[in-house]
């Protein structure tokens, strides 16, 4: 008997600025059994915003979780209902990220001080989104002083008991003062052991791992205790490693796709955001690091970064035109 593999073995990070619709149609044609993640959505946006921007994606990149910011039950109830209706296929809730920005609006990061309202707001949407789309939980090991294993066991426990079973923890914690956001992803030491624990001791929750993952070894040797590994910067910087991780990780029998192959599905995508009145330069952002780490590789980011208003997608026979030069 074979048993089925958890649906977040292998998911992309939420990352604001990085993993909008465009990156993460091509992430998926790298990964196509990876969980893929919006950035984060704040609740009130989600409700008065402009939805077709905020929401919109495409068909393709299903399995795809609405990453919701905000603290107020109601309003999380709210936002989570339109996210699915608008077909997301788990929400999932920001209690990591530690920008000033965010604190002000008290979410992210500064919501693990507060289990108690995040219960809530997790009981109110769960009480809306229908059974079958898992409400989630992203979350730091701790905050400021707050880093003892059992502030993060109060968290996870408090939260669990509201309705999360499933929790994706950045294994560090965050400084609310002091660091900037991207010094909180470097500046505070990873912990793997204590989200190891946290599986061994609640083995009914799904646990993802996430921070500073790259290494395919590491990547198996964590997937033999916990439910799945996230991954940020470097499936955006090195898109190429979804393939790799899609390759090892699921029973695949098909051959990856080489890159250029890559960049060729994406061309029917591009002509249609073309059509639709869009540019080049907002997918070909995404594709700068496709060739990293291979011949050519500087040579293609360069040319696919000049890429500017008006820039047709030429520019994609352009990059490649310099791969195959250095290659040959
Ligand atoms: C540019 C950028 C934007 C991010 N935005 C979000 C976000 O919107 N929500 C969130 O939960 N985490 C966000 N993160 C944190 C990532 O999801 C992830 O937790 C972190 O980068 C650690 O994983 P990694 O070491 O694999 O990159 C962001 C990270 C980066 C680099």
């Amino acid at each position: 008997m074979t048993t089925a593999l958890s649906p977040w073995r292998l998911c992309v990070a939420p990352m604001m600025e990085w993993t909008d619709r465009h990156c993460r149609y091509f992430h998926r044609l790298l990964a196509p059994d990876a969980r893929l993640y919006t950035e984060m959505v704040v609740a009130q946006a989600a409700i008065h915003g402009d939805r077709a921007r905020l929401l919109g994606f495409d068909a393709a990149e299903h399995p795809l979780a609405l990453q919701l910011g905000g603290s107020d039950p109601a309003l999380l109830a709210q936002a989570a209902r339109i996210g699915v209706e608008s077909g997301y296929d788990e929400i999932n809730l920001n209690c990591g990220c530690p920008s000033d920005r965010v604190q002000s609006g008290r979410f992210g990061a500064c919501l693990m001080l507060e289990p108690a309202l995040v219960a809530e707001g997790v009981a109110a949407m769960r009480a809306v989104v229908p059974a079958h789309i898992p409400v989630t939980v992203k979350c730091r090991l701790g905050v400021d002083e707050h880093e003892d294993e059992a502030f993060f066991r109060r968290f996870i426990d408090t939260v669990a008991a509201a309705g999360c079973s499933v929790f994706i923890v950045h294994a560090r914690k965050a400084w609310l003062n002091g660091l900037s956001p991207r010094e909180n992803r470097e500046i505070p030491p990873l912990d793997y052991g204590r989200v190891l624990r946290l599986k061994a001791d609640r083995p009914e929750l799904t646990v993802v791992l996430n921070g500073g993952l790259r290494d395919s070894a590491d990547i198996q040797a964590a997937l033999e205790t916990l439910d799945g590994v996230m991954i940020g910067r470097a499936a955006y910087h090195e898109p190429y490693l979804l393939s790799a991780w899609q390759q090892s990780l699921f029973a695949r029998p098909r051959a990856a796709p080489s890159r250029a192959q890559i960049l060729d599905r994406m061309r029917p995508y591009i002509a249609a955001h073309l059509a639709a009145g869009g540019e080049v330069r907002h997918i070909a952002r995404h594709l700068l690091g496709l060739y990293q780490g291979a011949p050519g590789a500087r040579a293609f980011r360069r040319t696919l970064s000049e890429a500017r208003p008006g820039t047709g997608i030429v520019v994609l026979d352009q990059a490649l035109a310099c791969v195959e030069r250095q290659a040959a």
